[in-house]
């Protein structure tokens, strides 16, 4: 077999959560919270329909690689960019990704990166079906933060300015679709 060959990567597989499909067990980000969101609360915010989770994982292993999750959210027109100011409505529809993460050993390899792409998609596919003005998150904060908010800032994220929600960030749909589209 030619060297190249033996060396290549299984391929990476992006899907919905499936209990069945996706272990769990061994998934670690370095951040606790994350890692007892995906263990102990993902399956009932599943069931409740707050989240829809999606899974990465190398072909032909059920080991839980990385994963992010999508759901519904409102944020106060007042907050964000001068047209939802103009748009004369209280509140503007948005997805919120309530967690990302990279399991530890895979981090700075660009997985992170591949999951905000499919994300990325997935959301403009969902804005197709429902009015959905922008992608939301609230960036975490412990000793990574400055890390971490350059790599939203670099996919094109800014700052909401919500005086409750100090780490949040948005990118209008419209950039997404520009990006991508
Ligand atoms: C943030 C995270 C999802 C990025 O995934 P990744 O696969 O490491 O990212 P990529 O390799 O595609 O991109 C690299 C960029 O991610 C960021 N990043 C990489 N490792 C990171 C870490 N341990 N913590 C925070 N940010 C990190 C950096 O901005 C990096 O860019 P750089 O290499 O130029 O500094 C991943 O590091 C992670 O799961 N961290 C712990 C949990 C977390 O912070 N989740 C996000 C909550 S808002």
């Amino acid at each position: 077999m030619p060297a190249d060959t033996a060396a290549e990567k299984p391929a990476l597989i992006i899907a919905k959560f499936d209990k069945a499909l996706h272990d769990r067990s061994a998934f670690s980000c370095g951040f606790g919270p994350i890692d007892n969101f995906l263990k102990s609360s993902l399956s009932d915010h599943i069931r409740n329909g707050f989240v829809t989770a999606w899974i990465a994982t190398a072909e032909g292993d059920r080991a839980v690689l990385g994963f992010y999750t999508l759901g519904a959210l409102v944020v106060r027109a007042g907050l964000g960019p001068a047209k939802w100011q103009r748009a004369g409505v209280p509140d503007i529809p948005v997805i919120y990704i309530r967690a990302v993460a990279v399991r530890t050993d895979m981090q700075g390899q660009g997985l992170g990166t591949a999951l905000f792409v499919d994300a990325m998609k997935r959301c403009l596919d969902i804005a197709d079906q429902i009015g959905a003005a922008a992608i939301v998150l609230d960036v975490l904060e412990d000793e990574h933060f400055e890390r971490r908010w350059k790599f939203y800032a670099d996919l094109g994220f800014q700052l909401l300015g919500d005086p409750e929600n100090p780490h949040r960030v948005f990118i209008p749909m419209a950039d997404v679709r520009a990006t991508l589209g």
